[in-house]
């Protein structure tokens, strides 16, 4: 995954652990990247061995660390750097969901080798929906989970996102039932 995943990674330690923790962590993974460059791409197990010692060194369950990298995701990273392409996304949470399947299209412009997640929508009620979320890569579901609750705080929704079937339990892809109530005043 290109550098910047693993960069909100270590912003997310950082600002919440300190660097000692970081450190730690990369340690633990085995990597001895010293800067991780934003628009660089770097084998997915850099990542995934960075979720897995940060488990490790914070006593955290790999879920926790998803979830909360998922929100970190769009209420910091994407907020903070990528603002003008979130606002795009949509002027609602229901919008911002809707228009997710072309998301990372406009995302793909600025990185051109990424090899983004699909999204569909169905089931698209006035307060609930159903996403379904495609990917080759294992062990994201808590990950979409996080990020579906950032969209929530983002946009002043209270939102929960239930997972109704995972290509982990047998099923082709990972479906979510993601419900909300109006937005707050
Ligand atoms: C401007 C905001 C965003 C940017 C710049 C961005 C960029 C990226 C990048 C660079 C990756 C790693 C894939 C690779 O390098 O090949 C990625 C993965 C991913 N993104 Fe985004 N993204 C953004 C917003 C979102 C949002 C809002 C969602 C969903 C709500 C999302 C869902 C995901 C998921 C689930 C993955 C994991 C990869 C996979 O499932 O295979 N992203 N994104």
């Amino acid at each position: 995954m290109y550098g910047l995943v693993n960069k909100a990674i270590e912003e997310l330690v950082v600002t919440n652990f300190g660097e000692d923790k970081w450190e730690q962590i990369k340690q633990k993974a085995g990597v001895e990247v010293d800067v991780f460059v934003s628009n660089e791409a770097y084998p997915d197990s850099v990542t995934y061995d960075l979720v897995g010692a940060a488990s490790e060194v914070l006593g955290a369950p790999a879920r926790d660390i998803l979830i909360a990298f998922g929100e970190h995701w769009v209420l910091k990273t994407a907020a903070t750097s990528y603002g003008a392409m979130m606002r795009a996304g949509g002027a609602s949470l229901k919008e911002f969901l809707v228009n997710l399947p072309n998301f990372h299209t406009r995302v793909q412009m600025i990185y051109p080798k990424l090899q983004p997640p699909r999204f569909e929508c169905s089931d698209i009620g006035e307060n609930s929906l159903h996403l379904h979320y495609f990917t080759h890569r294992p062990g994201l579901t808590d990950f979409v989970i996080g990020l579906v609750q950032g969209l929530g705080k983002l946009y002043s929704t209270p939102t929960t996102a239930k997972v109704l079937s995972t290509k982990a339990g047998g099923a082709d892809h990972d479906v979510f039932e993601v419900s909300w109530t109006s937005a707050a005043a």
